[in-house]
């Protein structure tokens, strides 16, 4: 039977379902599930008009004159459209109330605030982007990035979209190889950066990353820096200037550029498993509507509400749901620069009560931290201003979905579990908060006008509850539209594994009820005595044991099974670890899910390796469990301690 070598099997089970509050669906945007069910019917019989109808709701120069233009595997989305992002997110909302409402409101780590209103931050867009004129940046020209979280962020991708420039943000946490990868993989002709930035009480030192990357960077004519810090710093005569000192050379007058629907908005990099980052690009008009819309739709975003969505600008989430998807909608958006267990593990806690926060947007690796932690933290706070809580970036365990439920939304605010990536620009699975009844796990249905499934390799769909390859089977209007200089990558890579149809690279399943149950990524999955199993759910069994706060699954070469199972376990504050509770655990792993996914060896750690979005790094872990060292690259590594710690662990 080919399927049981190609296809990954699901042992999961997850019977708990919550409907939406009546109070909250009452007022939401999408009410019902009947409402969505027509509305997902309507887009599925007629996707292009379904895409123009909400395109509508925005600013055009020129309206499009074809909705969308399908060449596999490339689109085009309301092709003959002028639009500008930077006018939709301001000038859109200055002729209404909007113009003396918050926009950014922002909290530095150490503590200091800012807010800025859309007039405010208007003004100080329009005078950036002539900065970025008189520097000599023109339309289509790329700009870099490298900031912490700080209003200039948001600002200057602003600015670059207002003047058609394309900016390619690189994440401050990141060193000076990848600032020069990145820098030169695109050619950019600036840098906007900051003295440094803060991180848990420490000043990152991003100028003096910059100043090793700008030697091998021919293209960089150059440096504008904010002051953040007020620590000193080199500056380069001639090549860097300082922020405030370049706005008051301008005026606040900058008319926004009428662009093509799709000209190219950024560039974000990410990386693969194997080989160089991936400069995932996306154009204008199609990223706008989606992002636009989902935000309004996914967040049931209103315009009394604070939303928060914790996410750093460097990833694609903070570029859609803290600049663009929000800004578009008018929200009032709140950055926070720094550490969540900064200067206390409540931080989080103290920022939703200090500025009554109404819609908070965070990781599952972020709630798993807070559950080590302990829920005395978040009890100190009152949090009764939240209404709706969402989560992105890696499979939710249902026991961190539980206590997300329980703990912080005190068990009434529904929780939406999005689904998506870099490459899809906006939200693909996900619950409509008023209308989807939710499972722990699962990020329930595609969004409407979305169609996926889950395929075997050869492009068949498989039925109720078997694993197999997480497909996108139409073009969606913010796709990315092909990877920087290397479209043949871009094929390969996403249309070609199954011919035709977009390969997300996730491994997951399909329930009677059509809920999507994320099993994670291919490259992780686990072959056992000819059985392929997904991470996410032997995990899953690990954290739903008390003891346990966070745990990573890998595979290890093994003459008798094909694989055996190695898990990295995180234990919760008050558990110590003991050769018993290995036993105990892999006892609770047989019940859970079966004798199958028992882990041949369970390994305690304080810490697991992840990239700097919070992602665990299994590659890192499979190696160490196979060979006890790592040779792969580590560059997107968080804490580089952690390896030290790994392989100590292993010898005693
Ligand atoms: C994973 C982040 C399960 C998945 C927006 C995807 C998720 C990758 C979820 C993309 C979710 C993201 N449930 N897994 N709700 N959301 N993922 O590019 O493996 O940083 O392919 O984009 O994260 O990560 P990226």
């Amino acid at each position: 039977m080919s399927t049981v070598t190609t296809n990954i099997e699901s042992l999961a089970h997850e019977e708990r379902v919550f409907p939406p509050p009546a109070s909250f669906s009452q007022k939401a945007h999408l009410k019902s599930m009947a409402e969505l069910e027509r509305l997902r019917r309507e887009a599925y019989e007629h996707p292009e008009e379904f895409w123009a109808g909400m395109a509508q709701e925005l600013y055009w120069f020129r309206k499009w004159d074809k909705v969308l233009q399908w060449e596999p595997p490339h689109a085009q989305w309301f092709v003959g459209g002028k639009i500008n992002i930077s006018y939709n997110c301001l000038d859109r909302h200055l002729s209404t109330w909007r113009g003396n409402k918050a926009a950014l409101i922002w909290e530095g780590e150490p503590g200091d605030m800012r807010t800025l209103t859309y007039q405010q931050l208007h003004r100080e867009v329009c005078r950036f982007a002539n900065v970025l004129k008189r520097a000599g940046v023109q339309t289509g020209d790329r700009v870099a990035l490298y900031m912490p979280l700080i209003p200039e962020l948001a600002i200057s991708m602003l600015a670059c979209a207002r003047i058609g420039a394309t900016h390619s943000v690189i994440f401050g946490g990141f060193s000076s190889t990848a600032l020069i990868d990145r820098i030169n993989d695109a050619s950019c002709k600036l840098v906007v950066t900051a003295d440094g930035g803060w991180r848990r009480g420490s000043e990152v030192k991003l100028k003096a990353a910059v100043d090793e990357a700008l030697k091998q960077t021919p293209s960089v004519e150059t440096c504008i820096v904010v002051r953040r810090t007020a620590v000193p710093i080199h500056m380069e005569a001639g090549r860097d200037h300082w922020w405030h000192e370049l706005m008051e050379t301008v005026d606040a007058n900058c008319p926004a550029e009428e662009l093509d629907s799709e000209h190219p908005l950024f560039i974000l990099y990410t990386s693969g498993t194997t080989g160089k980052p991936k400069g995932i690009l996306h154009t204008t008009a199609g990223y706008l509507v989606q992002t636009h819309l989902t935000t309004k739709w996914v967040f049931d975003l209103k315009d009394e509400d604070v939303y928060w969505c914790t996410a750093d600008i460097g990833w694609v989430t903070g570029h859609s749901y803290v600049v663009y998807g929000p800004l578009s909608n008018g929200a009032t958006v709140l950055m926070y620069e720094g550490a969540p267990n900064h200067p206390e593990p409540d931080r989080f806690w103290s920022i939703v009560e200090r500025h009554r926060v109404n819609i908070l947007y965070t990781a599952p690796t972020a709630i798993r931290a807070f559950i080590k932690w302990g829920e005395q933290w978040p009890l100190k706070h009152d949090l009764s201003s939240l209404r709706l809580l969402g989560t992105v970036g890696e499979p939710i365990n249902p026991e961190a979905w539980m206590w997300y439920r329980e703990i912080i939304g005190k068990g009434v605010c529904p929780i939406v579990d999005t689904w998506w990536q870099t490459e899809t620009g906006a939200i693909m699975i996900t619950p409509l908060p008023g209308a989807t009844a939710t499972k722990p796990g699962s990020a329930t249905k595609p969004f409407p006008g979305i169609e996926a499934d889950v395929m075997t390799r050869d492009g068949k769909s498989v039925g109720a509850n078997e694993g197999g390859y997480l497909v996108i089977k139409r073009p969606w209007p913010s796709m990315l539209r092909t990877i920087w200089g290397d479209d043949d990558r871009y094929r390969e890579q996403y249309w070609s594994q199954i011919d035709g149809i977009y390969f997300a690279g996730d491994g997951a399943r399909v329930d009677e009820d059509g809920y999507f149950w994320i099993m994670g990524r291919i490259d992780d999955v686990i072959n056992v005595s000819g059985h392929r199993l997904g991470t996410a759910e032997v995990e899953s069994a690990l954290v739903s044991h008390a003891a346990v706060a966070e745990a990573a699954v890998v595979a290890r070469p093994d003459e008798l099974k094909g694989s055996a199972i190695i898990a990295f376990v995180t234990l919760e504050g008050t558990h110590t670890p003991s050769d018993q509770l290995k036993e105990i655990l892999r006892a609770h792993v047989t019940k859970e899910i079966g004798a199958l996914a028992r882990p041949e060896e369970i390994r305690f750690s304080d810490m697991l390796p992840k990239t700097r979005s919070g992602k665990i790094m299994r590659r890192l872990l499979r190696e160490i469990a196979t060979s006890g060292s790592v040779a792969g690259d580590v560059t997107t590594l968080e804490d580089f301690s952690v390896l030290e710690k790994l392989r100590a662990e292993e010898e005693c």
